[in-house]
C-alpha cells in the first residue's frame, strides 16, 4: 500500500473516528425540512451522516404529534429501538420535534431509553446535548423561540431526489384552531428573512434543482417587518410598513429567481389567502396552479367551534375566486370527520362542500383529541368512534369518486410533468407531478429524473395519470 503522507493520515484516521448520525423523519413537510437543518447543524459540529441506524453513534427521531396515532408510532419504534441499544450500549437516541415539544421531561420519566429531547426551536442546541449525553446525563431542551427561524442555515438535502426540496419560509403558527396542537408544538408565528430565502433558492436553481415548495404552516400570513418578533400589521410604523414583504411579494421574487424552476408553497388558510397571492400565481407560468387549502368541516357551527374563523360561505367564495382567477387551479384539502358534537346534517354539510368544491385530493383524518388544545379543554369528544370511523369512510368514498371523475376529464389532454423519480410499479416508468399537483406515470424511454416531459394521459386511477411522453 501506497505511504500516507502525516496530513493524508489524519484525514483517515479521522473520517474513521468521525461519529455518525443517523435521522429519522415522521409527520408533516415541515419536519422533514427540519431534519436538514438538524443535519446541517451536525455536520458543522463534526457528525457525519448515515443511512444505517447500526453504523450510527446517534440516533434521532423526529416527530409528529398531530394526532394520537402519530404517536403511538414513535412509541413502536422507540421500542425496536431497543435491540439497538443492545448491540451499542453507547448509543444516544433522541426523541426531537412535536412530540418532545409536548411531553418534555415527562417523555424521559416514560421513556427510559431515550437520552436527548429537544424541541423545534433548541436544535442549534443539539451538539452540547450530545455532549451533556456523553459526560453520563439525560439532555433536555424544549424552550421555544419568538424569533428562531435558522434563516442562515443551509440545509443538509437528505434523500434528496435532486429535483426537489422544501424551503421553509416561516415557523410556528398564531391561529389556534381548537382542534390543533401546533400553536403549542412549534410556538409563535415568525417569518424568515426574505433575503435568505432568495438566496437559498439561487443556490439550489444553481445546483440543478428544478421544484421548491414553500413551507409554513399558514404561508399567507408570511409577513416580513425586518426581523425580531411577528409585529402586527396594525402596531407597525410607517417606515416598518413602507419595507414590509407580504406572501404575495416573496412568491414574486422568488418566482423571477429562475423562470425554469416549479414554485409550489404550502399551506395555505382560508382567511388569510387573497387576491395578490393568486395574480402573483396567474402573472408567473413557474408558480404552479395548485393550492392546498383545508376546509376541516363544511359546516358554519363546527367551523366555529374549531375557531377556523370562517364560514362555509367564505370558503366556498374563496374556492370560486380561485376558479375566478386561476380557472384550472388543482386545490386540495384537509377535512376532520367526527368533531366534538357534530351532527349527521353537519357531517353532510361537509360532503355537500367536498361536491361543490370538487378537490382534486384531500387528506382525510378521524378527530383525535389532543391534550392541552382548545377543544379538549372546553369540550367533549363526544362522536363516538364508530360513527366517526363511517363518517371517515364517507367522505373518502366521495372523495375518491370525485378525484377519479377530475382525473378523468384529463384524458385526451396532453399535460406538462417534471420527472421526480421511478415509478413504484415499475423501473421502466417515470413518475412525477403535472402543474396542479397530480401524480403522473409514464415509460421512460430516453427520458430522466429532472426532465420536464410532455405526457398525453391515456388512462386515469383515482390517484393518478397515465399515458406516454408526445
Ligand atoms: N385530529 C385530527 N386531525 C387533525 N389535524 C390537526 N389536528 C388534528 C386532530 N386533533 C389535521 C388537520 C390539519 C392537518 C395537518 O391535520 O386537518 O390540517
Ligand atoms: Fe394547526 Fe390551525 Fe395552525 Fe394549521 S392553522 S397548524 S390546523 S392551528
Amino acid at each position: 500500500m501506497q505511504d500516507l503522507d502525516i496530513s493524508q493520515e489524519l484525514a483517515v484516521k479521522n473520517s474513521i473516528q468521525r461519529k455518525q448520525f443517523y435521522i429519522e423523519s415522521y409527520g408533516c413537510a415541515m419536519n422533514f425540512s427540519d431534519s436538514e437543518i438538524i443535519g446541517s447543524i451536525l455536520n458543522a459540529h463534526g457528525y457525519g451522516i448515515t443511512q444505517d441506524e447500526f453504523d450510527a453513534d446517534v440516533v434521532f427521531l423526529n416527530t409528529c404529534a398531530i394526532r394520537d396515532n402519530a404517536e403511538k408510532t414513535i412509541r413502536d419504534r422507540l421500542n425496536q429501538l431497543r435491540n439497538n441499544k443492545k448491540k451499542n450500549r453507547d448509543l444516544i437516541i433522541g426523541v426531537l420535534g412535536c412530540m418532545a415539544e409536548r411531553l418534555k421531561s415527562k417523555l424521559l420519566e416514560e421513556e427510559k431509553l431515550v437520552d436527548v429531547v429537544a424541541g423545534p426551536d433548541s436544535y442549534r442546541d443539539l451538539p452540547k446535548l450530545i455532549a451533556e449525553v456523553e459526560e453520563g446525563n439525560k439532555a433536555i431542551n424544549v424552550l421555544l423561540s419568538r424569533e428562531e427561524t435558522y434563516a442562515e442555515i443551509s440545509p443538509l438535502r437528505l434523500n434528496t431526489n435532486g429535483v426537489s426540496a422544501f424551503v421553509s419560509i416561516m415557523r410556528g403558527c398564531d391561529n389556534m384552531c381548537s382542534f390543533c396542537v401546533v400553536p403549542f408544538t412549534r410556538g409563535r408565528e415568525r417569518s424568515r428573512q426574505p433575503e435568505s430565502i432568495l438566496a437559498e433558492i439561487k443556490q439550489l436553481s444553481e445546483a440543478g434543482y428544478k421544484e421548491v415548495t414553500l413551507l409554513g404552516q399558514n404561508v399567507d400570513s408570511y409577513l416580513w417587518f425586518g426581523g425580531g418578533p411577528k409585529v402586527e400589521y396594525k402596531q407597525a410604523t410607517e417606515e416598518q410598513k413602507a419595507n414590509a414583504v407580504s406572501f404575495a411579494m416573496l412568491l414574486e421574487q422568488v418566482a423571477l429567481i429562475d423562470p425554469n424552476m416549479r414554485i409550489r408553497f404550502s399551506t395555505s388558510h382560508p382567511k388569510d389567502i387573497c387576491d395578490d397571492v393568486l395574480y402573483a400565481m396567474k402573472k408567473y407560468d413557474n408558480i404552479c396552479n395548485y393550492i392546498h387549502l383545508p376546509a376541516q368541516s363544511g359546516n358554519t357551527r363546527i367551523l366555529e367551534a374549531m375557531n377556523r374563523t370562517y364560514t362555509r360561505e367564505w370558503y366556498l367564495d374563496k374556492v370560486k375566486r380561485i376558479k375566478e382567477i386561476i380557472p384550472n387551479c388543482g386545490i386540495s384539502c384537509d377535512i376532520i370527520a367526527g368533531f366534538c358534537t357534530e351532527t349527521e346534517e353537519e357531517h353532510q354539510d361537509t360532503l355537500s362542500l367536498m361536491e361543490i368544491s370538487r378537490f382534486d385530493f384531500s387528506y382525510m383524518y378521524k378527530y383525535s383529541e389532543r391534550p392541552g388544545t382548545l377543544a379538549q379543554k372546553k369540550m367533549t369528544d363526544d362522536v363516538p368512534e364508530e360513527v366517526k370511523s363511517r363518517r371517515l369512510t364517507e367522505i373518502i368514498a366521495l372523495q375518491n369518486k370525485i378525484s377519479l371523475e377530475n382525473n378523468q376529464a384529463y384524458i385526451g389532454k396532453v399535460v406538462r410533468v417534471l420527472a421526480d423519480g421511478l415509478s413504484k410499479k415499475s423501473d421502466q416508468d417515470l413518475s412525477g407531478r403535472n402543474d396542479e399537483n397530480i401524480k403522473v406515470v409514464f415509460p421512460k424511454d430516453h427520458h430522466k429524473i429532472g426532465d420536464f416531459v410532455d405526457v398525453l394521459i391515456e388512462r386515469v386511477t383515482v390517484t393518478t395519470l397515465i399515458g406516454k411522453a408526445v
